[in-house]
C-alpha cells in the first residue's frame, strides 16, 4: 500500500496533468456533443433550474447549460482550466477540489462528468456524500466514469477510478434517500468514441 505523501502526490500529479494540458484539453473538449446525454440529465430537471457542473474542465457543459436557461455554478481542481472555463463561459468558475467542496442542498442538477473518476475509492463515500447533501430534494445526480474495475495511473501521470455497475450501485446504497434512475454505457461522445466505453449514472434525491 501507498503512503499517506504518495497519495497525495498521485493526486496532485492528475492536477498537474490538466494544469500542463489545459489549453489542448479544452480544444478536444469543447467541440464533443453530449446532448443524448443531456437530455437524459436535463428532462428531470425544473426549467431554469440551478446545476452544479462538478469538475467541469474547460466549460463545455456551463456553456450548454446557460444557453438552454440554466443558472450554473461551478469548480474544477485545475487552476489553468478554471480560467479558460471562465474566460469561455463568462461564469467565474471556483478553483476547488471535490474533496474541499461542501454546500447547503441548493441544486436542482449535479453534474460531475467524467471528473469524478479521478477520485481515490477511499475518499469517494465523503465526496458522494457532500455532492448529494447540495442537491435539493428532488434534485438530480449524474457522473459518468471509465468502464472498467479498480484504480489505476495512465501513463501521462492521471489517476483513474474505473466502475463496474455492481461497484456503482453498491456506492449509493449507503444514501438510503437517493433512487438510482439510469445506469448505461456509451462508447463516449465526438472525439471521446473509440477509446473505452464509460458508465454513466442518473440518480434522484427523495423529494421529501
Ligand atoms: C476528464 S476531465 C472532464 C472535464 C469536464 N467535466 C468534461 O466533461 O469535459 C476531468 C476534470 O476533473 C478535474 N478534477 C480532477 N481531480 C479533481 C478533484 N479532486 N476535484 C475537482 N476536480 C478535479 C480536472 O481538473 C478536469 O477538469
Amino acid at each position: 500500500m501507498s503512503s499517506p505523501l504518495a497519495q497525495l502526490a498521485e493526486v496532485d500529479r492528475t492536477i498537474a496533468y490538466y494544469d500542463a494540458q489545459a489549453e489542448t484539453y479544452a480544444q478536444d473538449t469543447l467541440q464533443v456533443d453530449m446532448a443524448p446525454i443531456y437530455q437524459r440529465f436535463l428532462k428531470r430537471l425544473p426549467e431554469g433550474g440551478v446545476i452544479l457542473d462538478a469538475g467541469c474542465g474547460a466549460g463545455r457543459d456551463i456553456l450548454e447549460f446557460v444557453r438552454r436557461g440554466y443558472a450554473v455554478d461551478a469548480f474544477d481542481a485545475s487552476l489553468e482550466l478554471c480560467r479558460i472555463g471562465s474566460l469561455k463561459t463568462g461564469v467565474p468558475i471556483q478553483h476547488l477540489t471535490f474533496q474541499e467542496f461542501s454546500s447547503e442542498a441548493k441544486y436542482d442538477g449535479v453534474w460531475a462528468c467524467a471528473s469524478l473518476l479521478h477520485v481515490p475509492m477511499r475518499e469517494m463515500s465523503q465526496v458522494l456524500a457532500s455532492l448529494i447533501h447540495s442537491l435539493k430534494p428532488g434534485g438530480v445526480f449524474y457522473a459518468s466514469f471509465k468502464h472498467g474495475e479498480g484504480e489505476r495511473h495512465e501513463t501521462d501521470g492521471r489517476f483513474f477510478l474505473d466502475m463496474t455497475e455492481s461497484r456503482l450501485r453498491s456506492l449509493f446504497e449507503p444514501f438510503s434517500s437517493v433512487t438510482i434512475n439510469d445506469v448505461w454505457i456509451s462508447g463516449g461522445e465526438g472525439s471521446r468514441a473509440g477509446r473505452g466505453d464509460w458508465i454513466n449514472v442518473i440518480a434522484t434525491k427523495e423529494n421529501m
